[in-house]
């Protein structure tokens, strides 16, 4: 662990705001048809994306939430990922987008698909505000994209760096300085 750090500013808040306005418009569109589309937000990170891009939805909606944690072997492709809190509603029959604030080697998403899809949802589709395809690790990409973003590490609007910086209001990279 390193114990200091600087961040500098990679994504400012007023530039997240306006790519989440028009994220939205396109979902919005896209589901003009459905009656109550479920959005499931990945804690914990994606918990200010989902609750700004519901809060630009031009759509009823339903929000649950599915907390799940990966782990494992970092130098193998085979991690495990837990589900630590699952959905509260059902989603048979139903359209859903899934909420994450970052696709990273893709192993979370790719579960989480993996066993919402399961529950034959009508249409399930994802939305990510951020994407690093080169660490990309599973064939999964989200539908939605916010931005792609290089293989840096980054914090803020959500993302954390041990349990910290979740609060800012930017995404901010991480420059190590010890
Ligand atoms: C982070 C992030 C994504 C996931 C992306 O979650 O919020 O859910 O990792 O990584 P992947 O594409 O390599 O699977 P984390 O497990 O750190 O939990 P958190 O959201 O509670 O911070």
């Amino acid at each position: 662990m390193h114990s200091n750090y600087e961040i500098d500013e990679m994504i400012s808040a007023k530039s997240i705001a306006a790519r989440v306005e028009a994220l939205a418009k396109e979902i919005s569109e896209h589901f003009e048809d459905t009656d109550k589309l479920v959005v499931v937000g990945l804690l914990r990170g994606s918990f200010i994306f989902i609750a700004d891009l519901v809060r630009e939805l031009d759509l009823p909606v339903e929000v649950d939430f599915l907390e799940a944690s990966s782990y494992g072997n970092s130098t193998e492709s085979s991690r495990e990922v837990r589900i630590l809190k699952d959905l509260r509603g059902e989603i048979e029959g139903r359209d859903v987008l899934v909420v994450e604030d970052i696709v990273d080697t893709g192993h979370t998403l790719h579960h989480v698909l993996h066993l919402l899809e399961a529950r034959s949802p009508a249409r399930l589709m994802t939305c990510a505000l951020l994407d690093k395809p080169s660490r990309r690790e599973t064939g999964v990409k989200a539908d939605y994209i916010g931005f792609e973003i290089p293989d840096e590490f980054v914090v803020g609007y959500g993302i954390d760096y041990a349990q910290r910086n979740r609060n800012l209001p930017y995404i901010g990279a991480v420059r190590f300085t010890s």
